[in-house]
């Protein structure tokens, strides 16, 4: 069967992860949901968000995709076992990709607040590696502030600042970016931190994980993403959303406006 991989995401966060994939395997079949009508996720309660999860999951599987990546971790800390029973197909994930790229003791999370209060980052980095401390932060401005285009606006310079600020004091030596919005950060964070402090994308790790689908990956063709076999679907504002990721992608994507909910029967 010819692969045909599933994204998704709230909203932009999830191109980190497809272009980590795009830049190791080439031009891959995709597919990406950016649920762009109902960004941020994080700030959710746990119900809320699994039922987020069965519904873009279901869509996907719709789409006949072959593998999904959930490019999400906020899903992917409370929902990995509904996306798991919607797929119909093999579901690969960041968190234990993640905790697999630790390499030093002192580790802090950067992450939604619904991925912090799981504990879901802790729990596999500890099962990983015993006796290291974690230490996790909640930054519930950052998804809001990315989304709204300005990566280096003073408001999420500060925000950066506090939420970098307590695992700076706990002198952790690596941080993950425990929410795919993050990496967009990485020259803001670069700006903060001491260069000691490696900062981990678990999104390279899963791009990894992925040489068991497609196989190892070839040599590097083109010095610009492949993005023609990829189709790109959101539920809100798709030129918004083109206009942000055309930076990070290098070229704006044609994108789709998709309606996941079903229409509410009492009216
Ligand atoms: N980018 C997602 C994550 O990795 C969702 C962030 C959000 O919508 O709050 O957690």
């Amino acid at each position: 069967m010819k692969p045909l991989l599933g994204f998704f995401d709230s909203g932009v966060g999830g191109l980190t992860v497809l272009k980590r994939v795009l830049e190791r395997h080439g031009a891959v079949p995709s597919v990406y949901l950016g649920d762009t009508a109902r960004v941020p996720y994080g700030n959710r309660a746990p119900a809320e968000i699994r039922l987020i999860a069965a519904e873009v999951v279901a869509w996907l599987r719709d789409q006949g995709v072959t593998t999904v990546v959930m490019a999400c971790n906020t899903t992917n800390a409370l929902a990995r076992d509904v996306a798991e029973g919607q797929a119909g197909c093999p579901v690969i994930g960041l968190i234990g990709a993640a905790a697999a790229m630790v390499e030093t003791r002192r580790v802090g999370v950067l992450a939604t607040p619904a991925t912090v209060n799981s504990g879901a980052y802790r729990a596999s980095i500890e099962a990983l590696h015993p006796g290291s401390v974690v230490m996790e932060q909640a930054c519930p401005a950052f998804v809001p502030l990315i989304e709204a285009g300005d990566l280096f606006s003073d408001d999420l310079r500060r925000a950066a600042q506090d939420y970098l600020e307590p695992l700076l004091s706990a002198s952790v030596d690596s941080i993950v970016m425990g929410c795919t919005h993050y990496p967009l950060l990485v020259p803001l964070f670069r700006q903060l931190l001491p260069d000691s402090i490696q900062l981990i994308d678990p999104a390279i790790g899963v791009a990894q994980q992925l040489d068991a689908v497609l196989g190892p990956p070839g040599t590097p063709m083109a010095d610009c993403l492949q993005l023609e076999a990829c189709s790109f679907n959101v539920t809100a504002d798709p030129d918004g959303f083109a206009n942000r990721a055309t930076p990070w992608l290098g070229e704006r994507p044609s994108v789709v406006h998709q309606r996941l909910q079903q229409p509410d029967r009492d009216h």
